[in-house]
């Protein structure tokens, strides 16, 4: 059996958000998603099983991981080892592009990298869905990551979760949006998104609206995206993500992800559409601010961005291919069939 393997993946950025749990421990979504994954920032993960070792040895960006973040991906190789029959401890040596826990989507491409190394170098060999179920273990948004341009996540009715997988919707070629990545603050995230959306499922008034509100707002992102209709993405865009943060800022304590940069880019980006520009904003589990905007404004968008004071950093992405394995050559290939 080969025990070694590398995989290569991109972060998602949802366009219609993901924010909560059916099951914890399977990490069943109460509801789908849909998001664009994006290269220009990546992951790339090797993992090396060895049964001589005693432990997982786990390096994130050539530092030895500890604490829960530890113990979170041991969980995980666990939940690997069991389903390949396997008991051999793993070392995963994983390196980010962009910076990891601070709200930019590094558990999606991470746990995406993740699970297509492990099945490679235990010689399992997973359709599509199934690698995607496989990710979701890891984090709700990396069963996304699988595929490359415009995923919707199915939350699935099955007990089990073996329906709860990502779809493609629409290739990396289908669109060419542009991601504009404002960041606001150098700071890792306050609170993590499984803590953050457990938290709002028991205590926020606004948790089952928001959760009935997310199977309309997938069909009108759907047929946006299809149309490639900007200004009608943009409103469902920008409405799915000002819906679940208003449930986690409605829990109690209220979790409260945007900094003072954050609200100021939100009415910036909002000034710049009625001024007639092709831009929307979206913000996840941290307080930086992803601008869409179409490739033709990108230059113009930052430009604009750039003057509003404290913004300095930016990170630029494109749509970009699903999670692909790496030869010994540097070679990337998508060896995984999407049925079989
Ligand atoms: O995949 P997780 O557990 O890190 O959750 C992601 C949650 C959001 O990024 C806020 C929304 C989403 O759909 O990606």
């Amino acid at each position: 059996m080969r025990m070694r393997a590398t995989a290569v993946a991109h972060p998602n950025i949802a366009l219609v958000k993901y924010w909560g749990k059916r099951d914890e421990l399977l990490n069943l979504p109460a509801a789908g998603s849909l998001s664009l994954t994006l290269k220009g920032l990546q992951t790339r993960t090797t993992v090396v099983f060895d049964p001589s070792q005693d432990r997982d040895l786990i390096m994130l960006n050539g530092r030895s991981v500890v604490g829960k973040r530890y113990d979170r991906l041991v969980r995980y190789m666990d939940y690997i080892r069991d389903i390949s029959g396997t008991n051999a401890p793993a070392t995963i040596y994983t390196e980010n592009d962009f910076p990891t826990a601070a709200g930019l989507a590094s558990s999606s491409s991470g746990f995406a990298a993740l699970a297509a190394a492990s099945c490679a170098a235990l010689g399992l060999n997973p359709t599509l869905s199934q690698l995607s179920a496989i990710a979701r273990m890891g984090s709700g948004s990396a069963a996304r990551s699988i595929y490359g341009g415009y995923a919707e996540m199915l939350p699935g009715v099955q007990e089990h979760g073996g329906d709860a997988y990502a779809v493609p919707v629409a290739s990396d070629v289908h669109w060419d949006l542009r991601c504009l990545m404002v960041l606001t603050t150098n700071h890792e995230k306050s609170i993590g998104s499984t803590e953050a959306m457990n938290h709002t499922a028991q205590t926020s008034p606004f948790f089952d609206a928001w959760v009935d509100s997310v199977p309309a707002d997938i069909e009108e992102a759907k047929t946006a995206i299809m149309d490639r209709d900007f200004d009608r993405l943009a409103k469902v865009a920008e409405h799915s993500c000002l819906k679940f943060h208003a449930s986690a800022i409605a829990s109690d304590p209220g979790i409260i992800y945007w900094n003072g940069l954050t609200i100021q880019i939100v009415h910036k980006v909002r000034q710049l559409r009625k001024e007639g520009m092709n831009l929307f904003f979206t913000i996840d589990a941290g307080p930086h601010v992803k601008v869409f905007c179409e490739s033709s404004q990108l230059a113009a968008v930052k430009g604009i961005l750039r003057t509003i004071p404290g913004v300095t950093r930016f990170l630029v992405a494109q749509p970009g291919p699903g999670v692909m394995l790496e030869d010994e050559q540097g070679r990337l290939s998508a060896p995984w069939p999407s049925k079989r």
